[in-house]
């Protein structure tokens, strides 16, 4: 038994876990060294997918993309895309939860609404929806599409998610909308899904806050600190509430964790030496420059876990710094990982044991626990 303080937050649920899945090459370190060879493939995510759902994790969240970006890693350059990646993982599996991630400019949204309600009935409620402004121009030039100025793009997505919700709850065939960039008439999506999708984006500038605070369930984000993860969950939090609503914020986490921390420092080292610059300046530059979200974000941070908060240590590193962040207002951890099948079930066995003494583990991970450690 360790002596971890337990949490003083009453207000919480316990900490929603997640899993950041390697749906794509190189997730998620901009670099070329590899603990183990990377595998994205559908049966590396099934793997992944069981361990998670064995163990007790809550939720399993992918990326969106349409090209890598370059440098000697290509980084994400192969990906799988995510409501036929989702189908396939919800048929496989019977509690999780499983998002996908939509990019606006790319789809209509009753072509969404209605894949939507389809994955929502293949997994029985639970499938979710990551609804992404978007920010590659390489993406969309592809495609012949142009990509709007920031806040603009946050307007469409607000009215994008709109249609989606409105899609999904009046009775079919009576959806009627008007904006500047969608017109919808008689709308028909039947059937609708069997419970209304949770609905996340993953922006935290000030347009996007405003957007999640209106529209969203959850706010999806990578602080590269502890305050400012803080700073941003009581602001969506506290515009949400001013508009009678509430949200939940989940942080990304870049864990490696070992015996020794010395051991696990080690290897952040190894990563961090092994940078793709030219990768790092394709896939940050944009995104920084694009949104001033990533400003803070040191270059390091890229390279081992492309933004994501870097937590390098013991279990119990991992452990404080979830309670640190559920203290500050985070309600759930999007875990990015080295080795994403062997950590997959190294959460089950280290981690959430730690998480049960803190008093901020959640009922599957608490019952997987009691059962692995009865056995
Ligand atoms: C956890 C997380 C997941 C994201 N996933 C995607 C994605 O799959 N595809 C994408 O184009 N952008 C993705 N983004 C980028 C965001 O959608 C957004 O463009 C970026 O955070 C900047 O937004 P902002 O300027 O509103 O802060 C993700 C961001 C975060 C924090």
């Amino acid at each position: 038994m360790s002596s971890l303080r337990r949490t003083t937050r009453t207000d919480g649920e316990g900490m929603h876990l997640g899993i950041f899945m390697p749906n794509c090459s190189n997730a998620y370190s901009i670099s070329t060294y590899k603990l183990v060879p990377d595998d994205w493939t559908f049966e590396s995510n099934l793997a992944v997918t069981r361990v998670a759902e064995e163990v007790g994790f809550d939720f399993l969240f992918p990326v969106s993309r349409w090209r890598g970006f370059g440098g000697e890693c290509n980084y994400l350059g192969n990906s799988l895309e995510t409501m036929t990646w989702a189908s396939a993982l919800l048929a496989h599996t019977t509690r999780i939860g499983i998002f996908s991630t939509v990019h606006v400019p790319v789809f209509h949204p009753l072509v969404v609404a209605k894949m939507g309600a389809t994955l929502d009935h293949i997994g029985r409620g639970r499938w979710g929806i990551n609804i992404v402004s978007g920010w590659c121009k390489g993406e969309f030039q592809m495609m012949g599409l142009d990509i709007l100025d920031h806040d603009e793009r946050y307007r469409r997505t607000e009215q994008f998610i709109e249609c989606v919700t409105g899609l999904w709850r009046e009775k079919p065939g009576t959806f009627e909308y008007e904006s500047e960039w969608y017109e919808i008439r008689g709308g028909y999506v039947s059937p609708q899904p069997p419970v209304q999708p949770p609905i996340v984006n993953a922006g935290t500038s000030d347009a996007a806050r405003d957007l999640v605070a209106k529209h969203c369930d959850w706010s999806f984000m990578c602080p590269p600190t502890l305050e400012i993860a803080a700073e941003i969950a009581a602001d969506v939090k506290a515009r949400a509430r001013r508009l009678g609503r509430s949200v939940r914020c989940v942080a990304a986490v870049q864990a490696l964790w070992a015996d020794r921390a010395e051991d696990a420092e080690t290897e952040r080292e190894k990563t961090v030496a092994g940078a793709d610059p030219v990768a790092i300046q394709n896939w940050a530059g944009e995104l920084g420059i694009e949104s001033g979200s990533f400003d803070d974000t040191p270059l390091d941070a890229y390279a081992f876990g492309a933004g994501a908060l870097p937590v390098v240590g013991t279990r119990e590193t991992v452990a404080e710094t979830l309670r640190d962040l559920y203290e500050v207002g985070i309600d759930g951890v999007l875990f990015c990982f080295h080795d994403f099948l062997n950590d997959t079930r190294r959460v089950g066995d280290e981690i959430v044991p730690l998480l049960r003494e803190i008093g901020i583990a959640r009922e599957p991970a608490l019952r997987a626990s009691e059962r692995a450690s009865t056995a």
